[in-house]
Formats: structure tokens, sequence, C-alpha cells
């Protein structure tokens, strides 16, 4: 797959044309995902697709942003077995199903919700494996519009329309500090290493309001990945935030480099995480 290409152009759609995906497109994305990169290896995750009358008019009030469910064609429901790391897991996959179905002419967006068992229960799906995405999925409709902006998501009334139909992201040296938090990496220096083109093109991946909450330390030939933690923010929403920007971040440095694998651990050493972050993961490049 063209990541780069596909990263810099892929955004949330929230409106789309009343028309049904293409079936061979959608026969083209169940293989794909069955083929797929993996996060972890031994995780059974199933996929279920359902139309809008089964799903949209039931979540009308339990899911989506201030529970405000968006209305397509088509819904992914992702459910995976619970183990160790099953959530990140799921969000990795997903997303990169999303920017495979991009690269098709197919728009998506994430819905979070609260209780999974309940969105279940809603829209008739009996299994024992625990809802980790649920997606919307359709054609583009012309007059969709970017709504949400960075800092400003907080409270339904200051949901506003982003004129130029891009969300503002953060830059590389806001989210990327060298050796320690807070010494503010050199670009030339993350040229050198061949990590620039990871965090230019990582810090485009989407986020749970748009919040971008991952900061980097490279030390050396490791890269850390940091969070942080927001009291509105769910473990769900965390743990998907943290997921899509693995997968950001390896699939970039994996077409230019090499093979990366991240490890859920801290490093030994004390890198001086503020109270407020957390390290999810680490890397060697
Ligand atoms: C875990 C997660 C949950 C999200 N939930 C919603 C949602 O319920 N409603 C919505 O409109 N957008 C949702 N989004 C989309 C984000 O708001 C969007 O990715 C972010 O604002 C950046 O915009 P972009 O994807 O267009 O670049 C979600 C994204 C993530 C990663």
């Amino acid at each position: 797959m063209k990541y780069k290409e596909i990263i810099s152009e892929i955004k949330s759609v929230r409106l789309y044309k009343k028309e049904e995906v293409d079936t061979n497109l959608l026969k083209e994305l169940k293989q794909f995902f069955e083929q797929g990169k993996r996060l972890i290896d031994d995780i059974e995750v199933e996929v279920i697709r359902k139309n809008k009358d089964e799903v949209y008019e039931q979540l009308k009030d339990s899911a989506g942003y201030n529970n405000r469910m968006i209305e397509a064609p088509h819904y992914l429901i992702f459910l995976s077995e619970e183990k160790d790391h099953y959530i990140e897991n799921a969000g990795y996959r997903a997303q990169d199903l999303l920017l495979k179905a991009w690269s098709l002419g197919i728009a998506s967006c994430w819905i979070t919700f609260g209780d999974g068992e309940e969105i279940k229960k809603k829209i008739g799906i009996n299994s024992d494996k625990r809802l980790v995405a649920l997606i919307a999925l359709g054609y583009e409709d012309p007059q969709s519009k970017v709504l949400y902006e960075k800092g400003k998501y907080n409270t339904s009334s200051n949901v506003k329309v982003i004129e130029d139909n891009t969300s503002e992201r953060l830059g590389i040296r806001d989210l990327v500090f060298t050796n320690e938090w807070g010494e503010k990496a050199d670009p030339d220096e993350l040229v050198n290493y061949g990590l620039l083109e990871g965090f230019f093109y990582g810090i485009l991946a989407p986020s749970y309001k748009n919040r971008q909450p991952w900061r980097f330390i490279v030390d050396k030939g490791t890269v850390i990945l940091a969070l942080k933690k927001d009291i509105y923010v769910t473990e769900y929403e965390e743990k998907i935030d943290t997921a899509v920007i693995m997968l950001y971040f390896e699939a970039i440095i994996e077409s230019t480099l090499s093979d990366i694998t991240w490890k859920f651990e801290k490093p030994e050493k004390d890198y001086k995480i503020p109270d407020d972050y957390k390290i999810a993961a680490y890397c060697i490049v």
C-alpha cells in the first residue's frame, strides 16, 4: 500500500452519499483485512459489516461524540477476543483497513462508544468477543465538512466547521524530543536517524477528538511513545489513539528504513516523563 500518499490524504468523513459501496470493493477490503498487518499475532478479530437500517436508528442516541451517531450506508463492527493489548491490536488493524478503504475511494470515520455490550445488544450481535471498533463507511458526500477542531470540542456548543476542510495538527517540534522529555528534537538529527518521515506522517494520525496525545522521545536507536492522560478520555479511546500512531509510524519507517516491532513496555532508563503523561510503548529502529 502507498502509505505516504494515503496518509497525506485521508480524513474523517461524517457525511456520506446514500449509495452503497460497490460489492467488489467490499470484497477486496475483506480480503485485505484477512491478510493485512497485525500488531499481535494470536488474537482473533472478526469484522461484521452492517447496513444503515441495521445500525443507525438503533444507535442514534448511544454512540459518537455527544451521542451523535454518524449516518452512513455501512458500518464495520470489529469484535475481538479479550487478550493482552487486544484493543490496540484491533485499533491497528482497523486503521490499516481504513487506509486501504481510502485508497479504493471509500471514506470512513471512527465512532466512539461507551458500553460495548449495550451496543452489541442494540444491533443484534450475539458474540462472546468484545466490541473493539465501530466505523462508519461509504462514499463521501461532496458537501461533507470537517467538523471538529483541536481544543474546541469538549462541549457540543463549540463544534464548528473548519473552513479549509483539514483538521489541525501539532508540529514535529511539539511532539518529538531527543534524549529526554522537553529537549526539542532537531529535525536535521531526525533525518540522520532516518526517522523524520516517520514522525512527519505519524502526526497525521487520527485521534479521539483530535487531541493528538502522542509524544516521542528519540534516544539514539530507541523511540519511546508517551501518551497524554486526560480525564475525559476513556481507556478504550486512549488505546485506539496509541494503536493508530503505532501503525502510521511503523508503516512509514518500514517503507524507508527497516522493520520495527513495538514493545508494550517501559524502557529501563528514566526519561523524566511528567505526571500527566505515561509511556505506552517503545521500539528499536
Ligand atoms: C478513537 C477515536 C474515536 C473517534 N470517535 C469519533 C466520533 O465518535 N465521532 C466523530 O465525528 N469523529 C470521531 N473520531 C474522529 C476524530 O475526531 C478525527 O480523527 C480527528 O478529529 C482528526 O480529524 P481527521 O481524521 O479528519 O484528520 C474518532 C477518532 C478516534 C481515533
